[in-house]
């Protein structure tokens, strides 16, 4: 399996960190309610040990690491360095001293199990071999641990991303990740959106006691119109369309600021620009 994933960890490490550095105010906001909101409803236990896959900048690493005192640790796990340096400079300077950091890929490396409970938020939609990973995350669990992850439920009912996706390629030529050179994100954020393919792929490696949970919020996708399109135009399916497409990518930008700001100014208030979004709770559980 070595270096099956590696166009996918280096698009992490790379372009999609340094998009995620420039919007990070708005994706931790906006991101934060759903895992405040799965982790209020399954708490990992005090003094539990609890990994935190594809953790991205740590911040909720950092909110678990806050739940298993005393005598708990949190354990965030990304392939991508350059969000693990973030992660761990971050906890530190909030002096989350039970809060650890490793470089790893999920589909095949050793987690340093085991493990009382794992947690994601949105790190597990972007395997290139979905259920490598999940068994591999269940083989770092003790017998009886529980698995929470929070995933994108179907685009249509994420207009914060799906509403761009759509405006854009009315303009832009979809390129497939088959037909490029460039690093690109895995299967991408609705890639677990069907609870009847995620039910039975986490059956399929050894997951029981599989449930779904909805949760709805609206995100902040922009201080205004201006930041939304920017925002829109480089994450999301929409923003990836756009780089894969390359120089044409480039030469169609002005027309989809165009359309972007209209598409997007139905979602603007007072206080910014809002649009829904939807999640599923997934829970799984190591049988004992
Ligand atoms: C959408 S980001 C989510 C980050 C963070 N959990 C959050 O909610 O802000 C997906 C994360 O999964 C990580 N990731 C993707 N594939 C991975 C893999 N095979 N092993 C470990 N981490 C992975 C990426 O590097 C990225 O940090």
């Amino acid at each position: 399996m070595a270096g099956a994933n590696d166009v996918v960890i280096e698009a992490w490490n790379t372009v999609l960190f340094e998009k995620f550095c420039r919007f990070k105010h708005l994706l931790i906001d906006g991101l934060a309610p759903h895992s405040n909101e799965a982790l209020a409803r399954h708490p990992p236990r005090p003094g539990a040990r609890v990994l935190d896959v594809g953790c991205g900048f740590g911040d909720s690493t950092r909110l678990i690491a806050r739940q298993v005192l005393p005598g708990g640790a949190a354990v965030g796990v990304d392939c991508a360095s350059n969000f693990i340096d973030a992660a761990t400079q971050e906890a530190v300077q909030a002096g989350v001293g039970n809060a650890s950091f490793l470089v790893a890929d999920v589909q095949g490396d050793d987690l340093r199990g085991p493990y009382d409970a794992a947690f994601s938020r949105f790190g597990t939609m972007f395997f290139t071999l979905p259920g490598a990973a999940m068994r591999n995350i269940r083989k770092a669990l003790k017998p009886g641990a529980g698995l929470t992850m929070i995933v994108w439920r179907r685009r249509e009912e994420n207009p914060w991303l799906h509403d761009a996706e759509l405006c854009v390629k009315e303009i832009v030529p979809v390129v497939s990740h088959e037909d490029t050179d460039q690093v690109h994100c895995g299967p991408g954020p609705f890639s677990m959106a069907g609870p009847d393919m995620v039910s039975t792929m986490l059956r399929g490696v050894g997951y029981e006691r599989i449930t779904f949970e909805r949760f709805d919020a609206d995100i902040c996708i922009g201080c205004d119109i201006a930041e939304a399109v920017e925002f829109a135009m480089a994450l999301g399916p929409a923003g990836e369309i756009i780089r894969l497409a390359g120089d044409e990518g480039v030469r169609l930008k002005p027309e989809v600021i165009v359309a972007l700001r209209k598409t997007l100014s139905r979602y603007v208030r007072a206080d910014g620009v809002w649009a829904p979004s939807s999640t599923w709770f997934v829970s799984a559980r190591n049988p004992l």
